[in-house]
């Protein structure tokens, strides 16, 4: 479990001198950005005026731990029909015994966290009959797939509690690839998923170059537990910076053995709503053969770490150096937090072990990567912050200091100046057209970028003034923006409608960090 200290009890005040100490401590160090972290160590006051202090949690070994890993559950389908996938999923308070002898109410999809991992093959034509047992409007948004936009579960479709929906569409050729499914209601998408709403989607293809492969499915999510078992409230660092629970999970297990029978393709999903995961296997090394939107064209050279952006999904391939048992661990990633300081800990997510070291051999191409042409026109997107926004965050003026954390930061996070609105359109596209957006990240922490209905390609990352390309040709749909970086991707809308692009820190989708993109034919 990571640590955090609340930097300085005194934000409250110290915040407020260091907007203008920044500036003053610009001018006279021209090549020190402005770091509002740099400014916020070592001072000193009450920061449980604005932020209560946080409940206690329940204690990790208070959940059962070291069980083989199992797999995800699959969703049945009922169809009976060749190329028609029918099933019903239900979201709704369940309780569980997770840890402590306590009980547990989550919120889950058939009874299950995370939810049934749905399976289907490319061209399947897939209908869900969707009941919402939760005491919110929700709606199911299909993470990454190219669904038409009033199927994709956008915050103006909401299912009203107690209702139904069906979600129906039919998925096109080469869309093979590791997706996911989550609410994306208006407002509540961070507590929806933080209580445990979220379940695996793959798409198969039919000529898979990896079928030889048994594959096997980690889906990364965290759980915040009180001492009591409750799943808390966010509070304002929460909100700020997303929130992290104190039980990292793989499959719904906390820290599973996980037995490796030779090559096998592991497809990982980072469902956590805004914890970073970079991942290591002491003694092996990891090759890439997917991303989100399915295989690379080559495996990739092997490295010994990976980071997982919140949302992001990975296809690898283990290479053991050696047999033994290793930890699966997630290495310190400072991704700027602000107000609080991480101590710099590993995790250890799970135990691998690795009967006999084998050398993987995988066929050399594994998939084409079509370029979808020239762009015809160009957008631009900013990731920005307000800091005077979480300067009275911190400094509530008299009558506000019971103001809801949530509230206070409503305008903090923002996207070309703006925080979302329903019944604004942000920005316009038309179908089929070939466009290469610009991302900047000109806020002062880590943003993961995602756009609805369709997979892009990073054309290149400039970071610190270097351009780079990216690494290798792969589909993605969720891209991780350093401070200060800047993206250029190119990408297609196939059909006409709304298209959500937002951060998905979920807090910070939640807060309005989103836009709308209108799709016309
Ligand atoms: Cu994972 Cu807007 O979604
Ligand atoms: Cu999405
Ligand atoms: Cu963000």
């Amino acid at each position: 479990m990571k640590r955090r200290t609340f930097l300085g009890a005194g934000l409250a005040i110290g915040l407020s001198a260091t907007l203008g100490e920044w500036k003053a401590f610009a001018q006279n160090h021209p090549t020190a950005p402005p770091d509002p972290h740099a400014g916020m160590v070592g001072m000193s006051h009450d920061v449980n005026r604005i932020n209560p202090p946080p409940p206690s949690l329940m204690p990790l070994e208070a959940m059962a731990s070291g069980a083989e890993l199992r797999p995800l559950p699959t969703l049945e389908n009922i169809s009976g029909q060749t190329g028609v996938f029918r099933a019903s999923l239900e979201a709704k308070p369940a309780p569980m015994q997770l840890a402590g002898g306590k009980t547990t109410e989550i919120w889950c999809y058939n009874g299950l966290l995370p939810g049934p991992m749905i399976s289907v093959n490319e061209g399947d034509t897939v209908e869900i009959r969707f009941h919402n047992g939760l005491p919110q409007a929700t709606t199911i948004h299909w993470h990454g797939l190219p669904v038409p936009p009033d199927q994709d579960g956008n915050p103006h479709d909401p299912v009203p509690p107690g209702h139904d929906r069906l979600y129906r569409f039919t998925l096109p050729a080469d869309c093979a690839g590791t997706y996911w499914y989550h609410p994306h209601p208006h407002n509540d998408v961070a507590e929806q998923v933080f209580r445990g709403l979220a379940g695996a989607f793959i798409v198969k293809s039919k000529q898979d170059p990896l079928a030889h492969l048994p594959e096997r499915h980690l889906l990364i999510s965290d759980l915040r537990l009180d001492k009591e078992g409750k799943i808390p409230d966010n509070d304002l660092f929460d909100w700020m910076n997303g929130r992290e629970g104190n039980f990292v999970l793989i499959n719904g297990q906390r820290e599973p053995t996980i037995t490796l029978n030779g090559t096998e393709r592991l497809r990982l999903w980072n469902a956590c709503s805004s914890r970073y995961c970079r991942l290591t296997i002491p003694h092996c090394e990891l090759i890439v053969v997917g991303t989100d939107g399915g295989l690379v064209e080559t495996p990739q050279p092997p490295v010994s770490e990976l980071l997982l952006a919140p949302a992001e999904r990975i296809e690898i391939v283990v290479r053991a150096q050696k047999s033994g048992v290793f930890p699966l661990q997630s290495l310190f990633y400072d991704r700027k937090k602000m107000g609080v300081q991480d101590s710099p800990e590993t995790l250890t997510l799970a135990q691998v072990v690795v009967r006999s070291p084998s050398t993987p051999s995988l066929p050399p191409r594994l998939r084409a990567i079509h370029d979808p042409g020239a762009p015809q026109s160009a957008k631009k997107v900013v990731f920005s912050e307000d800091m005077t926004v979480m300067d009275a965050a911190m400094n509530p003026v008299r009558g506000q200091e019971g103001m809801a954390p949530r509230a206070m930061l409503k305008d903090m996070f923002q996207i070309n100046g703006k925080t979302f609105d329903m019944n604004r359109v942000d920005l316009q596209s038309r179908v089929g057209a070939v466009e290469e957006w610009l991302i900047v990240n000109t806020s002062h922490m880590d943003h993961p970028f995602h756009l609805h209905g369709t997979q892009f390609l990073v054309l290149e990352h400039t970071l610190n003034g270097l351009s780079q390309p990216a690494p290798f040709p792969a589909w993605k749909d969720t891209i991780n923006l350093r401070p200060g970086e800047q993206i250029k991707i190119k990408t297609v809308q196939r059909h006409p409608g709304f298209r959500m692009f937002h951060c998905h820190i979920l807090e910070h989708e939640s807060l309005g960090m989103m836009g709308i993109l209108n799709v016309t034919p």
